[in-house]
């Protein structure tokens, strides 16, 4: 079959690799109908995940119809049409039982890797390098999915396949996010980043019935998305955020923050240069810009949750959370935990995760499609393959 692998720092081909097969009885194949780009893999393509190898199948954000399927799956059968979230969870493990699939204690083929680093080993996940499992990804014509029983789920009639795409990973993370914020009525949420995960994000929170959201990037088709979804709009190279949010709330500051932004924040000022140079070095330290602004603009008491992949950051201010009495909430997303009610939600008109694909390619002009959505050319917010 087809697919775009990874083979070193901004260097993506389309190959021709060996179709998956069944090896586990739970595991069915899927034919994907449609695959995406998240900002995800940007950390990839730029190399700052480690125990990448070439030749790895990229893609973790899919949807697609069963084509085969192993003995002991019961739930899904041959011609459903289903999307799958993008951690791999086994459904029967302690943190599965307790809606945490993210951190599955099953779905990690080699445990002994993320171990020495995280302390116990999480979930893997397709197409994110060996340390996460080294499973091969969705940018393909099929795709191997394990725990088929727990990771697929039937798209419902008046659910489109680009609606249902988004709900394999922007949508349940972004939704995870303002879920974290436990919302109050006459709550303000503010969202760093108007990407894919902020989006959904701000549609979320207010469907969990936030007074208003406040969005915050730099790019103004991405700011117009979120004004279509009804969020104010802040850009951070024109306004002083934490004073224009202060502005917004009478001083006090929203009451939940959220970061969708990640390791490759954009900023301006000394601190800026000084995690770009670090960076650059591969010196293990993040660009913080945008979740050091949440820790000082979240009111006192209020919650930060944090969506944005990180590895080490220098410098975080972890005593403004500690002085101000913050709730960290952070994970990897739970996607099985939220995926049927996004579904419902998206029925019914309330989520619309299709408006995220802006640009559409063939599976062998994806490597354009990652260029387009890397440097955000044309309002590029999500790239769609169809294999
Ligand atoms: N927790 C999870 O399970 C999970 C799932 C998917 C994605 N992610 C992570 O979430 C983050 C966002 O993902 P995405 O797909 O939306 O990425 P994206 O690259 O499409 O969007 C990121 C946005 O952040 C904006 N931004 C950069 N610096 C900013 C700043 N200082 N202030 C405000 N906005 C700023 C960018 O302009 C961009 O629009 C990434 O780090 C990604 O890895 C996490
Ligand atoms: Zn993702
Ligand atoms: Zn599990």
């Amino acid at each position: 079959m087809r697919a775009l692998c990874w083979n070193g720092v901004n260097d993506l081909r389309v190959e021709t690799v060996a179709d998956p097969e069944i090896i586990n009885p739970h595991d069915v194949i899927l034919n994907v109908r449609l695959s995406t780009t998240c900002g995800s893999d940007l950390h990839l393509i730029d190399g700052l995940i480690p125990t990448m190898r070439a030749g790895d199948v990229l893609g973790h954000e899919f949807m697609g119809e069963i084509v085969d399927v192993g003995r002991e799956v019961t739930k899904v059968k041959k011609g459903d049409r289903v999307v799958v979230p993008s951690f791999i969870s086994c459904g029967k493990c302690w943190y599965c039982q307790h809606d945490l699939y993210s951190l599955c204690d099953t779905s990690h083929p080699k445990p002994e890797l993320p171990e020495p680093l995280l302390g116990y080993p999480t979930a893997g996940i397709y197409a994110y390098s060996h340390a996460f499992g080294g499973y091969a990804g969705a940018h393909a014509q099929y795709v191997r999915v394990p725990f088929a029983d727990t990771d697929c789920f039937k798209v419902p009639e008046g659910v489109s396949d680009e609606d249902a795409l988004f709900i394999s990973d922007a949508a349940p993370t972004g939704f995870m996010g303002a879920d974290f914020c436990n919302i109050q009525r006459g709550d303000v949420i503010a969202v760093w980043g108007c990407g894919g995960v902020g989006l959904m994000a701000q549609q979320s929170a207010m469907i969990l019935g936030a007074e208003r959201v406040i969005a915050i990037d730099r790019y103004p088709e991405r700011l117009a998305q979120a004004e279509a979804f009804g969020a104010i709009t802040l850009d951070y190279t024109k306004v002083d955020v934490v004073e224009a949010l202060k502005e917004l709330t009478g001083g006090r500051g929203p009451d939940a923050c959220i970061d969708a932004v990640g390791m490759e924040a954009g900023g301006t000022g000394l601190q800026q240069a000084y995690d770009r140079v670090k960076q650059a070095l591969y010196m293990g330290t993040d660009r913080g810009a945008a979740l050091r602004q949440a820790v000082l603009a979240v009111r006192k008491g209020g919650t930060l949750a944090i969506l944005g992949v990180y590895g080490l950051m220098d410098k975080f201010p972890l005593g403004v959370l500690m002085n101000k009495g913050v709730t960290v909430r952070t994970a990897q997303q739970h996607g099985q935990a939220y995926v049927t009610r996004l579904l419902e939600y998206t029925q019914r008109g309330e989520l619309t995760p299709a408006a995220l694909a802006t640009h559409r390619f063939s599976l062998e002009d994806s490597p354009k499609g990652y260029d387009m959505f890397k440097h955000k050319e044309d309002g590029c917010l999500r790239a769609v393959f169809m294999p």
